[in-house]
């Protein structure tokens, strides 16, 4: 939650102790510029001995807690009929309120069955924004082509609107006339939209969309990795909502869904996903390709151990300390940055503070991959991985053009329950450094590049060498650290 001090300022605070910790070291700057040039100039490619705040992601990464841990202990280990399974589909039931659930290894596996089953070539899938895993299923395995229906405010980095995920209801509809229903296997909406900068949706909007989805017959499929922060954000942000639980809210979302699923990696655990549906007949679609794919019914490719943590984290995550923790520190981080004048993408969303590249380093052409250079000279200047979120991570066309981002972000995630707010500090500082010294960063360039998701093992190399002259100006002007 976030306190008010007596001063008036407010500051995240963490509702919660450290009773296990690990070491992370910071190494000296020539270090990091030989590490990022090991890693081409991809911070996926670092190794972490080399990193000292690893906010390249909140997936996989996050604190359990105490009576996650716990239930770890005592599980059971059948490969049929677990109970440990049964408890799980129990916590599915009173938090989200599906009756039918499957486990899958994570998130993409569940866009991979759902991308199987229902997509076909030819067809269409709107979707608030893809996520970067939901448009290769969709276009590779099932053939068909991701259209983005945002709201016209969601491409704005400085903005006030509280509801940047949106999807324009309008647009929807104009969609369906023109493509035709048999065309739509279904309409996908993600909370909160990841590449668009966490951004959450409505109450309000997922309702408008569930009924054109009804009015179309067209099943709606919500992607629910991060349901909890979106939940979070409609309690603070909309109207008729401010006196609601997150967990009534949590609840409400997901009875709007014909299908949800999630990584279980962010919000419930440190591995796995899940399908889940109380419409009999889709369950019946995806279930027999589960054991071709995943593993059996009651496993779903994840241990028992995972699925019992799963289980505590599905309950735990519905507690507002719990789906607010990264909220408010992202809130703080992009507030403070903001005070100082640094392009952080506004309003703070729930996933990470973004950098928006084009306007941190305008000097840099999107064919130089703006975002990717900022967040090679953010790791070199602190020792923090971000993630780039813009040009790099997107696919090249069938003719092997570019495909330019519509935003240019560098991503600098807050795993939950994880770093404190002397690390938030750290990083404003670091990036107050960095923008002053902002021309001393120019673009990037592919020496090895894959044929799909490029962004997390290709290689590229600095253009013009300058990562060596942004190092030696810091270690001028700020010495080793
Ligand atoms: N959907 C959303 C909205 C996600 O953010 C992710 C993963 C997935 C699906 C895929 O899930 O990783 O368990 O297979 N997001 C991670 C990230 C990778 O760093 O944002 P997964």
């Amino acid at each position: 939650m976030s306190i008010k001090l007596s001063n008036g300022k407010e500051i995240p605070i963490e509702m919660h102790k450290t009773r296990m910790v690990q070491k992370i070291t910071l190494q000296p700057v020539e270090r990091r510029l030989k590490a990022m040039e090991e890693a081409g100039y991809n911070t996926f490619q670092l190794k972490t001995k080399d990193v000292f705040l690893d906010m390249l992601t909140d997936s996989g990464v996050n604190a359990m807690s105490d009576n996650q841990f716990a239930a770890m202990m005592k599980v059971d280990d059948a490969y049929a009929g677990s109970m440990t399974f049964y408890d799980f589909a129990d916590s599915v039931k009173e938090v989200l309120g599906y009756k039918h659930v499957m486990n899958v290894h994570q998130g993409r596996a569940a866009e991979h069955l759902i991308a199987k089953v229902f997509a076909k070539p030819g067809d269409v899938v709107p979707t608030n924004y893809h996520f970067t895993t939901t448009k290769v299923h969709i276009e590779v395995t099932g053939g068909a082509t991701c259209l983005e229906i945002y709201a016209d405010e969601a491409l704005k980095t400085a903005s006030t609107h509280p509801f940047k995920g949106n999807m324009d209801p309008q647009k929807l509809k104009n969609t369906i006339k023109k493509y035709g229903r048999s065309k739509i296997p279904f309409v996908r909406m993600e909370a909160t939209t990841n590449l668009l900068g966490g951004q959450p949706f409505s109450m309000k909007n997922l309702k408008e969309i569930k009924a054109i989805c009804v009015e179309h017959r067209i099943p709606l499929v919500l992607d629910g990795s991060l349901i909890c922060e979106n939940a979070y954000l409609i309690n603070q942000r909309e109207k008729g909502y401010e006196n609601k639980t997150v967990a009534e809210i949590v609840k409400e979302m997901a009875s709007l869904a014909d299908i949800f699923y999630m990584s279980g990696r962010k919000n419930t655990c440190v591995r796995g996903g899940c399908i889940a549906t109380n419409n009999k007949k889709y369950f019946g679609m995806i279930s027999p390709w589960l054991p071709v794919y995943e593993g059996f019914y009651t496993y779903g490719g994840m241990s028992q151990r995972e699925i019992a943590a799963m289980a505590v984290g599905m309950r735990e995550m519905v507690d507002p300390d719990v789906a607010g923790c990264s909220v408010e520190q992202i809130k703080y981080f992009v507030n403070k940055l903001c005070e100082v004048g640094i392009p952080a993408l506004t309003p703070p969303g729930g996933l990470a503070c973004h950098l928006d590249a084009k306007k941190f380093v305008p000097q840099i052409p999107q064919s130089e991959y703006p975002a990717g250079a900022l967040t090679a000279a953010l790791y070199i200047v602190s020792g923090i991985r971000a993630m780039e979120r813009g040009t790099i991570s997107m696919e090249r066309d069938k003719d092997g053009k570019e495909v330019y981002a519509d935003l240019e972000l560098s991503r600098i995630a807050l795993p939950r329950r994880v770093y404190s707010v002397s690390h938030i500090e750290y990083a404003i500082d670091r990036i107050q450094w960095l923008y002053k010294h902002r021309d001393l960063i120019k673009g990037l360039k592919f020496v090895d590049e894959p044929p799909v998701l490029r962004f997390f093992i290709g290689k590229l190399e600095a253009i013009d060498n300058w990562g060596q002259d942004l190092a030696e100006t810091f270690k001028k002007e700020m010495g080793d650290h």
